[in-house]
C-alpha cells in the first residue's frame, strides 16, 4: 500500500517506520522542516530502543520518504494517516487545531477518493468532524472515506508495541475504509475489533483512564501501607495473581506522567463533565497523581526537618525510563518543590539534558552518577530507568554524606539496600 502518515511525531514516525518494515511504501510528511530534513537523513529525533536502525534501514531500501510538501504528499496517495498532536487546552478539553488544520489540508489538495485514518487521540465525535473539514474545504467531487484506529503503543517501547500490538482496533461506519484497513493489519494475529467511530475514540480515552486509575489506586493504598507497615509490592503482587486484575500498572511510586495519560485524563473528565456525566473517579485519579511529590516531600521531611541547604541528588528526569520525553515528568515538580525548601540539587538522567531554565535556577547536571551522588545528604529516585538498579551502591554508599535513599519508583531491592546501611524508604512502607 503507498500510506501518507501526516504528523511525525512520536507516534507518526513509529507507525511510519513500522509500515516501511512491513513492505509498504510510506511518505511521512510534517509542516515542522527541521524534523524532516533530520529523518530524511535518518536521523531519529527522540530517543526510542531500535527505531533509528529500523528507520535507517526503510530509508537505504527505499520503502520510506519524508516531504514538507502537502500538495505532491496528498495527491500522491490514497491511504492517509492522521498522527497529529492534540494537546490539552486550559480547561482541559483536546486541543485541536492541528487535527483541523490537517483536515482542511487534505481536503485543499485532495484530487480523488481517499481513505482517512485518524489515529491521533481525539475526542468523541471528532473523525466524523474531520470528515466535514474535509468536505467543507474541498472542490474535488470524489469520496472521502474515514476511519478511527487509536493507537497503544508506548514510549519507550513503542517499537516492539507497533510490531505486538494486544489488540488493533478499527472504528468506521465505511465499508471502503474497514476493508482497508483489515487488509493493512492482515499480517497481525492479535484480536481485531470493528467499531463504530465513536466507540473508537472512546476505546482509546477509556484505555488510558483506566489504566491512570490502576495507578492512582495503588498509589492510595500505598499511603495506607506507609501508615500499617505493610509492604505494597506484596499487597500488588497478591492482587495481580487474580487474573480479573493482573500484575501491570500497580507500580507505586511518584505517579504517572507523560504525553498521554495526564492529558487523556483531563479530556475524558473534561468532556464528560460537559456532556452532564461527571466522571468523579477520574477527577479523583488526577488529584491524588497531583498529590504524590507533595506526599513524598512530606516523607522526606519526617526524616529531614529542614531540606534548606541539604544537597539533594536526583536521579532521572524523564517521565520513564529509555525515552528522552520529559512532559509531565513528575521530577520537575519535585524540583520545584525542593527549591521552595531550599534544598541544593544536583540532577543525573542517562539522556535528557537539562534545560538552561532549571541550570540557572541553580540545579546542576552530572553525566557521571558517581559525580552526582558524591557528598549528598540524600538521594531521590524519580525515574526507575535501569542504569540504577546496576549502580554499584557500596560504592554510592561511600561516596555520599549521609546515606539516605529515597526511592520514587520502589525500584530498588529493600532488604539489600538496609544490608548496605542505607537509611531506605520507597512509597509504602518499605
Ligand atoms: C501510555 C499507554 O500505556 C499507551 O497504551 C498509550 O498509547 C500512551 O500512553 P506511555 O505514556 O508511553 O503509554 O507510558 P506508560 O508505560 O503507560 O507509563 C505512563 C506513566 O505511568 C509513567 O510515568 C510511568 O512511570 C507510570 N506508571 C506506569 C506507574 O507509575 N506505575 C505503573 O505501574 C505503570
Amino acid at each position: 500500500m503507498k500510506i501518507l502518515i501526516i504528523g511525525m511525531g512520536y507516534v507518526g514516525t513509529t507507525t511510519g517506520v513500522v509500515f516501511a518494515h512491513q513492505g509498504h511504501e510510506v511518505t511521512g510528511l510534517d509542516i515542522d522542516e527541521s524534523k524532516i530534513t533530520s529523518l530524511k537523513k535518518g536521523n531519529l529525533y527522540f530517543h526510542e530502543p531500535g527505531l533509528q536502525e529500523m528507520l535507517f534501514d526503510q530509508l537505504k531500501n527505499g520503502r520510506i520518504q519524508f516531504t514538507s510538501d502537502p500538495r505532491a504528499a496528498v495527491e500522491n496517495h490514497d491511504v492517509l494517516f492522521l498522527t497529529v498532536g492534540t494537546p490539552s487546552l486550559e480547561n482541559g478539553n483536546a486541543d485541536l487545531t492541528f487535527i483541523k488544520k490537517a483536515a482542511e489540508m487534505i481536503g485543499r489538495y485532495k484530487n480523488k477518493e481517499k481513505i482517512v485514518v485518524v489515529k491521533s487521540t481525539v475526542p468523541l465525535g471528532t473523525t466524523d468532524q474531520v470528515e466535514q473539514w474535509i468536505k467543507q474545504s474541498t472542490t474535488d467531487p470524489s469520496s472521502t472515506h474515514v476511519a478511527m484506529n487509536p493507537e497503544f503503543l508506548r514510549e519507550g517501547s513503542a517499537l516492539y508495541d507497533a510490531l505486538h500490538p494486544n489488540r488493533i482496533v478499527i472504528g468506521s461506519q465505511n465499508s471502503k475504509a474497514r476493508s482497508t484497513l483489515e487488509q493493512l493489519y492482515r499480517s497481525f494475529t492479535c484480536p481485531l475489533l470493528i467499531t463504530s467511530t465513536k466507540a473508537a475514540e472512546m476505546i482509546k480515552y477509556a484505555s488510558n483512564a483506566f489504566l491512570a486509575t490502576k495507578i492512582s489506586f495503588i498509589n492510595e493504598v500505598a499511603k495506607l501501607c506507609d501508615q500499617v507497615d505493610v509492604q505494597i509490592k506484596d499487597v500488588a503482587k497478591g492482587m495481580g495473581l487474580d487474573q480479573r486484575i493482573g500484575p501491570d500498572f500497580l507500580q507505586a511510586g511518584l505517579g504517572y506522567g507523560g504525553s498521554c495519560f495526564p492529558k487523556d485524563v483531563k479530556e475524558f473528565t473534561a468532556s464528560a463533565k460537559s456532556l452532564g456525566v461527571p466522571l468523579t473517579i477520574l477527577e479523583d485519579v488526577e488529584k491524588i497523581n497531583k498529590s504524590q511529590p507533595h506526599y513524598f516531600i512530606n516523607k522526606m521531611k519526617n526524616t529531614f526537618p529542614t531540606l534548606k541547604g541539604k544537597k539533594v541528588t536526583l536521579l532521572g528526569l524523564s517521565f520513564k525510563p529509555d525515552t528522552d520525553d520529559i512532559r509531565e515528568s513528575v521530577a520537575f515538580p519535585i524540583m520545584d518543590l525542593l527549591l521552595k525548601e531550599g534544598a541544593k540539587i544536583t540532577v543525573h538522567d542517562p539522556v535528557v539534558n537539562l534545560s538552561t531554565e532549571w541550570l540557572t535556577k541553580g540545579v546542576t547536571q552530572c553525566w557521571d552518577p558517581y559525580v552526582a551522588v558524591k557528598n549528598s545528604d540524600m538521594i531521590l529516585i524519580a525515574t526507575n530507568w535501569s542504569h540504577y538498579e546496576k549502580l554499584d551502591w557500596a560504592k554510592v554508599h561511600e561516596l555520599v554524606t549521609t546515606p539516605h535513599l529515597f526511592d520514587g519508583r520502589n525500584m530498588l531491592n529493600a532488604e539489600k539496600m538496609k544490608l548496605l546501611k542505607f537509611h531506605y524508604q520507597g512509597i509504602g512502607y518499605a
